[in-house]
């Protein structure tokens, strides 16, 4: 599948990034794409004409049109698990009829929205309150993407807040609860329990230990405690009253599903309306992947990037850096997004996979990397593809000279990592320190920079709910794309179930109430520190 390009590389791989601006002129315009408030810009990096053409055929290749509509009209792509793939649907609830197994999603879906934004409207307002008043407080219990959604898309939309203050809870860790519960009061803070499968070991946990501390509290867990789930079954059985409890179906995955009631946390802490615009975001998005052609399409190029610098390139890592604060949880959202979806070895059919798969994805907003780990991607042996977000300007307008600064900071990091410095340049440099002969050399070589380092930069006027939904409507569309062309199913995530399960066989084994024979002669080692440490 990929000679071509392996090719096409071999042939571009000693060319410098920057030359290629100065063979072309209008680089910038030409390897960028624009789409609503949102450009796109992959001329930092060594994709050329033909390049781009070779990438554009694989999306003909392996059929993506047929399997993006095949996804949007509800096909089970979802193999093995033979599901439909529809968080699509979640921000279009006002759509045409939709039907899945012979009825109708969108009128459910509807509704579904409607009753979470009168319930949001209800707390908002103190309509709705717990035994000691008004709701101060939101606890949002959930894990992976129960979570991670909804904690990023909270963060990132700080500016518009004016509800209830959320907190989430993920970890089974006891000190995470700890620490949250600790600051807050039982009798006027609302429990969500986020779970599509509601068995979830780290959020049931979680869940007991909130309910018991509502009831210590003198707080009333039938007023105090809503469920997010696809299992009507197991809500009931924790004693969520069914008025409380937001469902959807088992067509949207963990990791897409903060469009939806596990997006609730999210508005109430910024309301119906914002949480609408994201949704248009998401929305619109959706109606530029569908219908715009390869080249001008946002998430088939970043997808081709991808493809580019993993499969073809050879580099195993990509690095997304919002210098946006308010994203700083994105690069964990992501990694759920993109590793759990495409981190897989099997082709469709089951069939071992001749390529590597999706890449490692880690991050740290700017300019905070800059002054950790920045040295490794300017100067380390490894090439690591940078992905750069951010906004055109901050909504703190007193503060504009902040934003200023990090623009220029995010700017200067793409063009320090394609230009870089010769020994030349540097040379002269520590000439005009005052250094001589072999020490100069010596010197001067610690002060260059290889560059030609690959990056994108994703850039929008503000981040503002419209623009969130978009950027992550972007991402999961992207991860289709290359999932498409890889070959595999990017919609299950069977690979998380083998440490489950082994969870769940040590669990007595940590408690002492089973004898650890059989087990490898490390994790008996390990059991016994923990038991000896007085566990
Ligand atoms: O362990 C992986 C996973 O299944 C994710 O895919 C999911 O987002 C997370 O666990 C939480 O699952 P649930 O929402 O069912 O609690």
């Amino acid at each position: 599948m990929l000679t071509v390009l392996k090719t096409l590389h071999s042939d571009v791989c000693s060319v410098d990034i920057i030359d290629l601006f100065d063979k072309d002129p209008n680089r910038a315009e030409g390897f960028s794409v624009r789409f609503g408030d949102l450009l796109f810009d992959y001329s930092k990096t060594r994709i050329t004409p033909e390049v781009r053409g070779a990438l554009t055929a694989l999306c003909e290749k392996r059929d993506v049109a047929a399997k993006r509509e095949a996804m949007f009209q509800g096909g089970r792509i979802n193999e093995t698990e033979q599901r439909a793939v529809l968080h699509t649907a979640l921000r279009d609830p006002d759509g045409p009829e939709l039907l899945v197994d012979g009825g109708d999603i969108r009128a459910p879906l509807r509704k579904t929205v409607e009753r979470m934004e009168a319930l949001a409207g209800r707390v908002r307002s103190g309509e709705m309150q717990g035994p000691g008043g008004a709701f101060t407080d939101v606890v949002n219990i959930g894990i992976g993407g129960s979570d991670l959604g909804p904690v990023m898309a909270t963060l990132a939309l700080a500016p518009y807040h004016d509800g209830p203050r959320c907190h989430f809870v993920s970890n089974v860790d006891g000190a995470h609860i700890h620490d949250i519960l600790q600051r807050i009061d039982p009798k006027t803070t609302l429990v969500i329990v986020a779970s599509k499968t509601f068995t979830t070991i780290e959020t049931m946990t979680n869940a007991a230990t909130a309910r018991r501390w509502i009831e210590a509290g003198g707080g009333d867990p039938a007023q105090q405690f809503l469920a997010l789930s696809t299992s009507e079954e197991e809500t009931a059985a924790f004693g969520i009253p069914r008025k409380h409890v937001f469902g959807f179906e088992d067509w949207v995955g963990g990791r897409y599903s903060v469009w939806g009631p596990i997006g609730l946390s999210v508005m109430l802490a910024v309301g119906p309306e914002n949480f609408r615009a994201f949704l248009a975001g998401g929305k619109s998005m959706d109606d530029h992947f569908r219908s715009a052609p390869w080249q001008q399409n946002m998430p088939v190029m970043l997808a081709l990037t991808g493809i580019w610098h993993n499969q073809v390139c050879g580099y195993p890592t990509r690095a997304v850096l919002p210098y946006d604060q308010r994203l700083r949880r994105l690069p964990a959202y992501l990694q759920q997004l993109e590793m759990e979806s495409n981190g897989k070895s099997v082709a469709m059919d089951g069939s071992p996979l001749p390529y590597p798969t999706g890449p490692v994805v880690w991050g740290e907003p700017g300019t905070n990397g800059q002054h950790a780990f920045y040295q490794l991607l300017h100067q380390g042996t490894s090439v690591i593809p940078a992905e750069f977000l951010v906004a055109a300007k901050g909504h703190e307008p007193e503060l504009a000279h902040h934003h200023k600064l990090l623009v220029a900071n995010c700017l200067a990091q793409s063009e320090a990592l394609m230009r870089g410095r010769s020994l030349e340049e540097a040379c002269v440099l520590m000439r005009a320190k005052g250094y001589e002969g072999a020490e100069l050399e010596r010197q001067a070589r610690h002060r260059v920079f290889p560059g030609n380092r690959p990056s994108t930069t994703l850039i929008y006027p503000q981040l503002t709910p419209h623009v969130l939904g978009q950027i992550i409507a972007l991402y999961e569309h992207r991860v289709f794309v290359e999932g498409v062309i890889l070959g595999i199913n990017s919609f299950d995530q069977w690979g998380v179930e083998l440490g489950k399960e082994l969870a769940n066989t040590l669990a007595p084994l940590v408690a002492g109430e089973k004898s650890a024979e059989g087990k490898d002669g490390s994790t008996r080692a390990l059991l016994d520190f923990v038991r000896e440490a007085g566990n």
